[in-house]
C-alpha cells in the first residue's frame, strides 16, 4: 500500500513530529482492516462532513489493534502517539494543567509563576497528529468522558483552562478497546456514536496467526506452526467459555514460538508462555488442560515434541559437541563416545556466548551469566547428558 499524505497542503512535519511517524517494519503484514480504513480515509478525507477522522477498532487482546493505529500513521504521514486511560482519569488528563514553576526572570529563584502544560492529547488535537485513545471503557468521571465527546466532534474544541484549542484538520482519533466480557464496561454510547468507521478485531483466523509469526520469529515449520495455533485458538475459546480472565492471543503464541525455536519443550513451554499468562489457578488450570486433551492436542503436542527433541539431537547444525579433558581444557573435535563430552547449544546469533531468553531454562543447570554478566552457553543437566552420551555410542 503505498503512502497517501492527508497532510494540510501548507503543513510541514517538524524533525520531532517526522521521527514520530511509524515506520512499518518487514514484520508488518497488511491487514484487510488496515486497507479498508486507508481506503474510507482517503476516499473521504476531502468531503467535508462525510470526513472520516474518529475511528473506532474494537476486539480482542492481541488482535492487532495498536498496530492498526501505527499502520495508518505510516500510511497517512502522521506522527502518531496514544493516551492510555484509567479509571480515576480527571479533566487535567484530558485537558493539561497549570502548574507552579520557578521563575527564570532575573535569576529570582523564590519567584512562584504559574505555567499550562498541556496533555499529549491536547497536543495530537492542535497539532494534527494520529492519536490512539486506547481503554475510554474504564473512565469513570463523566465530565472527562464529555470533554472527551465535545473534542471528537468533527469540528470540535477543547475548553483549556487559559484558552480554546482547536481540532487541527488533520488530526485522527483511534479508539481502541477490548469487547466488553468479563466484567469490561461498554464504550460510552455518545463516545461511540462520534466515530464514522468502526472494526472488530478478533484474534486472526489460523493461517494470519501463522503468517505473522513467522515474519515475526523467522520460524518456519508449518506442521508445529499450525499445531501451537491450534492450541492458541482452543484455549482461548475455553477461557471465553468458562469466564477465566486471562488471555490466549497472539503474543502468547508469538514467545512460545520464539520459546520452541530457540530448542525449548513444546510442552514445558506451553506452561511458561501461554498457560500461566492465562492462570495460575490450580482448578482453572484443569479445565484448559482438560480442554487440551479432549481435542487430541496434549497428545500431538507431546508427539510434536518429541519430533522436535529428536531433530535437535540429531540434525541441528546449532548443536556443537565440545571435548573437555581432565586439565579443563576442550576441543570441537567429536568423539562420541568420549565421556566427558557435554552438547552445548549455540543461539542463533551467538558469538561465544547465548543470549537466548528461551525456556531452556528448565533443562539447565549451569550458571547463567559470565563475569560481565553476559549470559554463558548451558550445559545440560547430567541426567539429560548420560542420555545423550548413551544414545550416541548406540547410533555410532
Ligand atoms: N498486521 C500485523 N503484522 C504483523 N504483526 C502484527 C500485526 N498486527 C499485530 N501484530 C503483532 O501482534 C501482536 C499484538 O498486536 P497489538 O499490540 O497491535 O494488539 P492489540 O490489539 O493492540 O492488543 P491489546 O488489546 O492488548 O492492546 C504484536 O506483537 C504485533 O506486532
Ligand atoms: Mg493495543
Amino acid at each position: 500500500m503505498k503512502q497517501t499524505s492527508i497532510l494540510s497542503p501548507t503543513r510541514q512535519l517538524s524533525e520531532e513530529e517526522k521521527s514520530h511517524v511509524w515506520q512499518k517494519p518487514p514484520s508488518h503484514i497488511e491487514s484487510e482492516a488496515e486497507k479498508r480504513i486507508y481506503q474510507e480515509v482517503v476516499r473521504n478525507w476531502n468531503r467535508g462532513e462525510m470526513k472520516i477522522s474518529t475511528i473506532l477498532l474494537e476486539g480482542d487482546a492481541g488482535s492487532g489493534k495498536t498496530q492498526i493505529a501505527k499502520a495508518l500513521s505510516a500510511d497517512f504521514n502522521l506522527p502518531y502517539t496514544k493516551v492510555t486511560c484509567f479509571a480515576d482519569m480527571d479533566k487535567s488528563d484530558v485537558l493539561g494543567s497549570i502548574l507552579p514553576v520557578l521563575s527564570e526572570e532575573d535569576g529570582h529563584s523564590d519567584k512562584v509563576e504559574y505555567r499550562y502544560y498541556p496533555s499529549e492529547i491536547v497536543r495530537a488535537y492542535e497539532n494534527g497528529w494520529l492519536l490512539e485513545i486506547q481503554e475510554p471503557t474504564v473512565i469513570r468521571d463523566a465530565a472527562v468522558l464529555m470533554a472527551l465527546n465535545s473534542a471528537l466532534e468533527p469540528d470540535g474544541s477543547l475548553n483549556l483552562p487559559t484558552r480554546i484549542a482547536h481540532r487541527h484538520p488533520d488530526f485522527i482519533a483511534v479508539i481502541t478497546t477490548n469487547r466488553g466480557y468479563n466484567g469490561f464496561r461498554p464504550l460510552n454510547e455518545a463516545l461511540r456514536d462520534r466515530v464514522q468507521h468502526a472494526e472488530k478485531l478478533d484474534l486472526p483466523p489460523k493461517a494470519v496467526m501463522m503468517e505473522r509469526v513467522k515474519a515475526k520469529t523467522g520460524y518456519e515449520s508449518e506442521p508445529v506452526l499450525s499445531l501451537l495455533a491450534e492450541t492458541i485458538m482452543v484455549l482461548d475459546e475455553t477461557a471465553r467459555a468458562n469466564a477465566i480472565k486471562g488471555v490466549a492471543g497472539m503474543r502468547s503464541y508469538i514467545f512460545w514460538v520464539d520459546a520452541v525455536q530457540s530448542g525449548a519443550s513444546i510442552q514445558k513451554s506451553l506452561y511458561y508462555k501461554v498457560l500461566y499468562k492465562i492462570t495460575t489457578d490450580p482448578q482453572e488450570l484443569v479445565i484448559l488442560e482438560q480442554a487440551l486433551a479432549s481435542h487430541g492436542l496434549t497428545e500431538k503436542l507431546e508427539e510434536m515434541d518429541h519430533i522436535c527433541q529428536s531433530q535437535k539431537d540429531g540434525e541441528n547444525p546449532e548443536v556443537m559437541e565440545l571435548n573437555i579433558s581432565e586439565n579443563g581444557e576442550f576441543s570441537a573435535k567429536t568423539d562420541q563416545a568420549d565421556k566427558n563430552a557435554v552438547r552445548l547449544r549455540k543461539s542463533e546469533d551467538s558469538e561465544g556466548h547465548s543470549d537466548t531468553s528461551s525456556d531452556e531454562n528448565t533443562d539447565i543447570s549451569s550458571n547463567d551469566n559470565g563475569e560481565n554478566g553476559t549470559p554463558f552457553y548451558h550445559e545440560l543437566d547430567k541426567s539429560d547428558t548420560t542420555e545423550l552420551q548413551k544414545k550416541n555410542f548406540v547410533n555410532s
